[in-house]
């Protein structure tokens, strides 16, 4: 039920922008709502263990590998349930007492929380804790059904945290692990390091990073079929305090950065540092929006090479007066255009002490700072970073800030929606009916649900939205396997996994069509929704991701009606549950269309009937009509021969109606005069909040406006409203308002109250 709450949503698009035509305006409402009841996952939690937040997904010994606060586990990657071992890693005695005394908290911060898991190319696993502010790292191998932790163990200073709340990241490459995290005690010096025989790093001295906090890192192997002869690079994507802007308060800035894979420092000028370690701004540009947006995590997906290469990054607004988060693209050649080709920015003094960045524009020196070594450098006798000139090395180790900024595919996000923050993504190619390839996104949010989400062609479609915790447990880890075709997901509080899709959820031929997922198809011989393959590319299948056409489909009649019979004065509730979110609901007495009014409340599972007496008699039915690219689809859910009861007794009707019940959800509720005349005496009297959308003096005269000449009803109005909120994507009332900060707060709880009114309803 309160998933449903979520979706009033909004899509912050400019009028400009919904002017480019349907297919530009992305769907910011899921179709669907799984709960966390109905997710059809498997999950696993360890009594008396926390913080499931680091995996590795083993599809070479079917195993999920995960890391969690003192535990290492090994669940099976077909069903996570299954658990085949558990490594304890505990922090000692004495490591607890010496973190008490250095004023940390024993209950929280002084353990061992898993920070770090990667395969070394032996099959063979490393691992780092933070081991209660005394990082360590260690070798872990599976054998014999067995995590075996080897008794040699390292120092894991630069590579993994101090602090388990600080950010981090890392990959390893060919066996070397390059890592972002902080490298003391304090927390206070954070750098990016390679940890090889010599360790390379930034300099904390010389503030190459300004307060950062690190989110992902990538390796691309650049160093394929190149003409150039250039080297691999490792991207590093993190949030910083910008030092670019004039601005008296702290602004936070998103960027990217690389290093070069042979990079081996300098000869004399930046010994042990990076001699290729540049960074740019990322542009997520939200409309309305005044701050930068923030990193939060980034996925990359390089279908084919690595030139088709496409890094999916998410974002959350810095200042809480926003709600929304993005989804940005970039694809690999824009982020490496702007790092081989763009000017720099470089700090100059004006006046005394007072600094401005400025682009630099005199001649760069050659070989070009931070380039990686590459044939032209080879042709002038540099084969190694050891080798460059002073003039390149004095240059880069001041100045890393590239002018330009790295612009999103499309030159704007994917994807933008209010609500609970994004918090982690994912991205699964699979190839549809047609042999095409789509790219799902898999984005967690902070309160424990997953998006599935994908692009078609600028038209974003999100299919579903999955409960997979409780919504007080943010999704804190993201990963897929391709091999099982599964998501996993981790929270503080477990892990869960589930299917990339569920095509059994997609009940109807529309239902199925109209979900527009590319894993599903409409079987027409044996009438169920189910996953496609390749061998499916013949007529009895129906699919039609692009375009949401389901003209193929048979109509469906489920309109043989349902008995129900009510006292004078009852209130009646006739349910009818849409299959999609998107639908809007169409109710007819006697073929005439229902209203909202004194008598009627239309709300998004149901139909209200106050004080109902004679004249409400009558064959009522319960239509949802769907629109997809102005194609409208219409399905009768369910009708009902409303009558009133002369005789004694209401069991009789409800046990009539169970058994009537078919495909869709069809309840009767019959409440007392006495209980509705109290809600509705609630409502009147202002003691349940009114549902307005948005609220306000304004409104209040537009709603009355909208509804004639009932001036002051207010029950009226608030039905209204919910009406608008759960069925219709477009209301005028929500998106030409311009205040969608406001807006989205006062829709949000307006959904809310509305649910809890509800609720209230259904336990009588
Ligand atoms: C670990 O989980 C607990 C319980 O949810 C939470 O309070 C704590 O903040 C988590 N610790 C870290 C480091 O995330
Ligand atoms: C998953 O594993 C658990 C524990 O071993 C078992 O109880 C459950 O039946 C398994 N589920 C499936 C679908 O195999
Ligand atoms: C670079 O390599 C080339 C060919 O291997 C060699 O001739 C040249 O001396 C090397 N240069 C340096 C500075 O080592
Ligand atoms: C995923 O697995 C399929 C077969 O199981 C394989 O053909 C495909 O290349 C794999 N894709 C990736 C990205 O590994």
């Amino acid at each position: 039920m309160l998933l449903l709450a979520v979706v009033c949503l909004l899509c912050l698009w400019s009028p400009a922008t919904l002017a480019g035509g349907v297919g530009s305006v992305p769907n910011c409402m899921p179709r669907k709502t799984v709960s966390l009841k109905s997710n059809g996952g498997h999950s696993f939690r360890e009594d008396g263990v926390l913080n499931y937040t680091t995996m590795l997904v083993r599809e070479d010994l079917n195993l999920l590998i995960l890391g969690a606060r003192e535990a290492i586990f090994a669940l099976d990657l077909a069903n996570i349930t299954s658990k085949k071992a558990m490594m304890k890693w505990q922090v000692t005695d004495e490591q607890n007492d010496e973190c008490v005394r250095k004023g940390k908290d024993a209950t929280n911060q002084c353990k061992n929380y898993i920070r770090i898991l990667h395969k070394k190319d032996d099959g063979t696993m490393y691992t780092c804790g933070t081991k209660a502010f005394n990082p360590t790292c260690g070798y872990l191998s599976w054998a014999d059904g067995q995590l075996v932790l080897e008794d040699k163990q390292e120092d894991g200073k630069g590579k993994c945290p101090f602090d388990p709340f600080q950010g981090y990241t890392s990959a390893m490459v060919d066996g070397v692990l390059y890592s972002a995290t902080s490298i003391n005690f304090r927390g206070s010096e954070l750098a990016m390091t390679r940890s090889s025989d010599e360790i390379i790093r930034t300099d904390v001295t010389a503030n190459w990073l300004s307060e950062p906090n690190f989110i992902h890192m990538a390796h691309i192997p650049e160093s394929e079929n190149k003409p150039e002869g250039d080297d691999d690079k490792i991207y590093l994507f993190f949030t910083e305090a910008a030092v670019e802007y004039d601005s008296y308060s702290k602004v936070d800035v998103s960027r990217v950065a690389r290093v070069c894979k042979g990079d081996l420092g300098g000869q004399r000028t930046l010994q042990k540092k990076w001699t290729s370690f540049l960074k740019a701004r990322l542009e997520c540009s939200v409309p309305n929006t005044k701050l930068p947006y923030l990193v939060q995590d980034a996925f990359h997906l390089c279908p084919g090479n690595w030139r088709t290469c496409v890094f999916y990054v998410v974002f959350t607004p810095q200042s809480d007066s926003s709600q929304s988060s993005a989804v940005c693209a970039y694809g690999i050649e824009d982020i490496k255009a702007v790092f081989s080709k763009g000017k720099f920015k470089v700090p100059v003094k004006v006046e005394t002490s007072f600094v401005k960045w400025l682009v630099y524009t005199s001649d760069l020196p050659d070989p070009r700072p931070g380039a990686c070594i590459d044939d032209y450098a080879r042709s002038k006798g540099i084969n190694r970073s050891l080798d460059l000139p002073d003039k390149t090395l004095q240059f880069i180790k001041d100045n890393h800030l590239m002018d330009q900024e790295v612009k999103p595919l499309g030159k704007r996000p994917l994807l933008v929606r209010t609500g609970p923050a994004f918090t982690r993504i994912v991205v699964a190619t699979t190839t549809d009916l047609n042999g095409d390839s789509h790219h799902i996104m898999f984005i967690g949010t902070k309160s424990g649900s997953v998006l599935k989400a994908v692009n078609y062609d600028g038209e974003m479609v999100i299919m579903e939205e999955i409960q997979l915790f409780e919504s007080s447990q943010p999704i804190k880890i993201l990963r897929l396997s391709n091999s099982t075709q599964q998501l996993y997901a981790g929270s503080d509080a477990g892990v869960v996994q589930v299917s990339v899709s569920k095509c059994g959820r997609y009940d109807t031929c529309l239902d199925c069509v109209l979900a527009r997922d590319p894993y599903c198809g409409w079987n027409l011989d044996t009438d169920r929704c189910s996953t496609v393959n390749t061998s499916h590319r013949d007529s009895s299948v129906i699919q039609s991701v692009k375009e949401g056409n389901a003209s193929r489909c048979q109509q469906l009649d489920n309109s043989k009606p349902v008995n129900i019979s009510f006292f004078l004065g009852n209130t009646v509730k006739l349910w009818c549950q849409p299959y999609s979110n998107l639908a809007q609901v169409e109710w007819h007495v006697n073929g005439r269309p229902i209203k909202a009014s004194e008598t009627f409340q239309i709300l998004s599972d149901g139909l209200m009937v106050f004080n109902a007496s004679m004249d409400d008699n009558g064959h009522y039915t319960c239509d949802s009509i769907e629109t997809v690219l102005h194609q409208k689809y219409r399905t009768r859910h369910v009708a009902y021969d409303l009558k009133l009861w002369v005789g004694t007794g209401t069991t009789a009707s409800l046990h009539d109606v169970r058994e009537k019940h078919n495909t869709f959800i069809a309840m009767v509720v019959i409440l007392t005069l006495m209980l509705a005349g109290l809600v509705i005496w609630n409502l009147y009297k202002g003691h349940l909040p009114l549902p307005f959308c948005p609220r306000g003096p304004m409104n209040r005269s537009e709603v009355d406006h909208l509804d004639g000449n009932r001036t002051g009803d207010h029950k009226l109005a608030s039905s209204r409203n919910m009406n608008s909120n759960n069925n219709h994507l477009n209301d005028r009332r929500c998106s030409d308002f311009k205040e969608t900060d406001r807006l989205a707060t006062t829709t949000g709880s307006t959904v809310h109250v509305s649910l809890q009114y509800i609720d209230d309803e259904s336990e009588i």
